[in-house]
């Protein structure tokens, strides 16, 4: 079993990652605690033990479950239950789950203490840590939500192996993105060791930006793309899938800007294809809709800007020529 430890002063929390790391999840709840509500979603059948009463709420399927009217429900299933901001809510899923139980446990009783149980490798090795929590609205994704740390993680990697092969392929697209955040080397590691690796550079991250005000934004390589595709919703592509092929569009806009050069170029292509993710834009991809995307990106306010391998490595890099971004995408 690796523990390792978010860095947020008072608000530190642990993160066990391992093969039956779930085990551990009764020495992890925070003293004082009476009642936990678990939350998960349909086909999950991942369950933790306590002793304490607790209740199991079965969120809707699937990212339809992103929305406020979910948020309220919940809410309302807690405070029927009689839970009280000294008790625990735990969000036992994907991203889905632990965003919409982290974002109920934020604004419940002006914030109760949550822990999460990734099931998934892209909730493990990101979206179950740092505190960011939302839900969807018509105009956008994640455009509600707030930055509400767990009081603890919980990574069990024996859970990983029930995952369809799909679903754990594209979790290893936000894990090759941590492979330019310092991880090189990750693909020798064991998997174990591989999201332990992952989890301490994001909580590096997290610890010196939480609330991405400048360096955490990082953690958006190859997102800006993907966001497109995802948004443009006509394609068969998984979210890590989409950010294997932002990832592969960054190096080639970075290589074309003189930022790179081939063998760096070449590395990100290694990456990507040591775990068999995408490189190329799907068929049918339309280019001056994904240019129109790019201009409604959040990051988008000096023109358009990209995260950027570089000399020094990533950075977030403003006013990327429309031109470039243009040409790079009609060659891939
Ligand atoms: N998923 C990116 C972040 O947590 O900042």
């Amino acid at each position: 079993m690796i523990r390792l430890e978010v860095p947020l002063g008072s608000r530190s929390y642990p993160v066990v990652v391992g093969a039956s790391a779930i085990c551990e999840f009764e020495s992890l709840v925070p003293d004082g605690v009476s009642r936990i509500a678990f939350v998960t979603q349909p086909g999950i059948n991942v369950s933790l033990e306590t002793e304490l009463p607790s209740r199991v709420h079965m969120l809707p399927d699937g990212e339809a479950a992103k929305k406020l009217s979910v948020v309220e429900e919940l809410c309302s299933v807690f405070a029927n239950d009689g839970l009280t901001r000294r008790d625990l809510v735990v969000g036992i899923g994907g991203g889905v789950v632990t965003d919409v139980a982290g974002f109920a446990a934020s604004i419940y009783h002006r914030g109760i203490q949550v822990m999460h149980a990734p099931t998934t490798l892209l909730g493990q090795i990101d979206a179950a840590i740092g505190g960011k929590t939302g839900v969807n609205i018509p105009e956008g994704k994640n455009l509600i939500g707030a930055f509400w740390q767990p009081s603890g993680v919980i990574c069990d990697t024996d859970v990983l192996m029930s995952l369809p092969e799909r679903e754990f392929r594209s979790g290893m697209g936000e894990l090759a993105k941590y492979h330019f955040l310092g991880g090189e080397g990750l693909d020798e590691l064991s998997l174990e060791e591989r999201v332990a690796a992952c989890i301490q550079i994001k909580a590096d991250i997290v610890a010196a930006d939480e609330r991405e005000g400048s360096s955490r934004a990082l953690l958006n390589y190859g997102h800006t793309l993907a966001h497109a595709l995802e948004i443009e919703g006509s394609f068969d592509l998984r979210h890590g899938e989409a950010v294997a092929i932002g990832i592969q569009y960054a190096a080639l806009v970075a290589h074309a800007m003189g930022r790179i050069d081939e063998a760096r170029l070449a590395e990100h292509g290694r990456v990507l294809d040591v775990y068999g993710l995408p490189r190329s834009l799907p068929d049918g991809c339309d280019v001056d809709r994904v240019m129109e995307l790019f201009g409604r990106d959040k990051k988008a306010i000096n023109g358009l800007t990209f995260v950027l391998d570089g000399p020094d490595g990533l950075s977030v890099v403003p006013d990327v020529p429309e031109k470039t971004l243009k040409d790079v995408l009609t060659q891939m």
